[in-house]
């Protein structure tokens, strides 16, 4: 009985857990648009202004890892926020694939992945 009570416990948390898409929609499409080209609604007002994701090369590297690093971090000095305390590392990391996939749609032009 306990164990079908955690199964069913698991499996809610597992259907209501949000996509990288709707966590992007939710906490970054304002700046970065809502197919992440860098015209959010609040992109005009900002300098520097929000990147587009779509086109590499990143500014602070375009692997995982750094991607991860920005999210969590922000950047210091622009408008891109620190999303560390805010969100789960399982989020977080949602997110980094999802900007990960958006990074590669219009190739790499990235010498290094670092
Ligand atoms: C309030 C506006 C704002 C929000 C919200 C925001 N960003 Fe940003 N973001 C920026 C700005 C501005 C920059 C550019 C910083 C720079 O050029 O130095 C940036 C830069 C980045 C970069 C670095 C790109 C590079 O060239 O290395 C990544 C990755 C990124 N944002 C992802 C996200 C993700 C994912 C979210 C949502 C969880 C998000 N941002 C939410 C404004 C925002």
């Amino acid at each position: 009985m306990r164990t079908l009570l955690l199964a069913a416990l698991l499996l809610t948390s597992v259907v209501r857990a949000e996509t990288g898409q709707e966590l992007f929609d939710r906490h970054c499409q304002v700046c970065h648009g809502p197919q992440g080209e860098g015209n959010g609604p609040g992109a005009q007002a900002l300098d520097p202004a929000p990147r587009d994701l779509t086109l590499r090369p990143y500014k602070y590297g375009c692997g995982r890892r750094p991607i991860l690093r920005t999210i969590t971090e922000g950047v210091s000095g622009t408008a891109m926020p620190a999303f560390g305390n805010t969100l789960s590392q399982g989020e977080l990391e949602q997110l980094a694939d999802f900007v990960l996939k958006l990074s590669r749609q219009k190739g790499c032009g990235c010498k290094t992945h670092q």
